[in-house]
């Protein structure tokens, strides 16, 4: 049976006894910075394999540098905290890491300075996020993204996913999978959950090197989105999952289309090590694998 440890004050401990005070800065004012990782499960080689931790890892010391977050730890240090997590854990299913670096202090005080950091890891099960067989039904959120000028998204900060919440559950609770926010300019940002960088960056060089897709990346207006082919989203959670409808118009013939099903063939293949041209991104956690 799987038990889930954490990484807790330089410690790995059961889960259960990885618990914050109610004082803790990072939970009163969102000043903490975090990272999912997935651990993808090779049920016939009885391997957890953990995707692109490097990047994963890489984001989130950019992350903390923009957060004035103490962050003293080496790749090496990193990878294998996150491969013990994991195989002491012992799960048989696909797994979710939350690395997450924070303002430990329990003081009162809106400020970044004069604080201690701390860092802590955690793991959960965790299946599909949106049905990728069936694509996600979005709508464009009354929400704008938060900008580089407010709070900078280019960092995973705890407290920026206030904005996701609002988008995700207005548009949950009319009726939709997911949301899409456009920026302050009115151009397509953002799903609440989906898109930037990791899993795009790994989208994006699949494209280019399997299926000889160039990738343009300039503004997209929300009416493109309207009348595209196909429409997906990346993410960490979310893999690669298409957008059939957005705002009650349908997209293409508002099912999975032919490029999105060859790159998220390509995709699923190499999150669970299958693929040796890709295999790099993918770190192994069992040390007793079967033979
Ligand atoms: C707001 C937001 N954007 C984008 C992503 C995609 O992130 P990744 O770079 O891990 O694929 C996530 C996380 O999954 C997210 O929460």
């Amino acid at each position: 049976m799987a038990t889930p440890y954490a990484y807790f004050k330089k410690q790995i401990v059961p889960l259960e006894e990885a618990k914050i005070g109610v004082m803790t800065h990072a939970f009163n004012y969102g000043t903490a910075v975090f990272e999912g990782i997935r651990g993808n499960w090779n049920a016939a080689e009885g391997q957890m394999y953990l995707f692109r931790l490097k990047e994963h890892f890489d984001r989130l010391r950019k992350s903390c540098r923009i957060m004035r977050i103490e962050f003293p730890y080496e790749n090496e240090e990193l990878y294998s905290i996150a491969t013990k997590i994991v195989e002491m854990s012992g799960y048989q299913e696909d797994v979710y890491l939350r690395p997450l670096a924070y303002k430990s202090s329990e003081v009162l005080g809106v400020r970044l300075h004069d604080l201690e950091d701390d860092f802590l890891v955690f793991i959960a099960p965790f299946g599909p996020y949106l049905d990728i067989e069936k694509g996600a039904r979005c709508c464009t959120s009354s929400w704008r993204r938060v900008e580089d000028t407010g709070i900078p998204a280019r960092a995973k900060i705890t407290g920026i996913y206030a904005n996701s919440a609002l988008a995700k559950t207005e548009a949950n609770l009319n009726g939709f999978d997911e949301a899409i926010m456009l920026d302050e300019r009115g151009h397509v940002s953002e799903g609440s959950g989906e898109n930037i960088f990791v899993t795009r960056d790994t989208v994006i060089t699949l494209a280019r090197e399997e299926l000889g897709i160039a990738t343009v990346e300039r503004d997209i207006d929300r009416t493109e989105l309207y009348t595209a082919d196909e429409c997906f989203m990346t993410g960490t959670a979310a893999h690669v999952t298409p957008v059939v409808e957005l705002d009650r118009r349908q997209i293409g013939d508002a099912t999975m289309g032919p490029v999105t099903r060859r790159l998220s063939q390509l995709y699923f293949d190499i999150i669970r090590g299958k693929n040796p041209k890709y295999v790099h991104w993918c770190t192994p956690c069992y040390s007793r694998v079967k033979a």
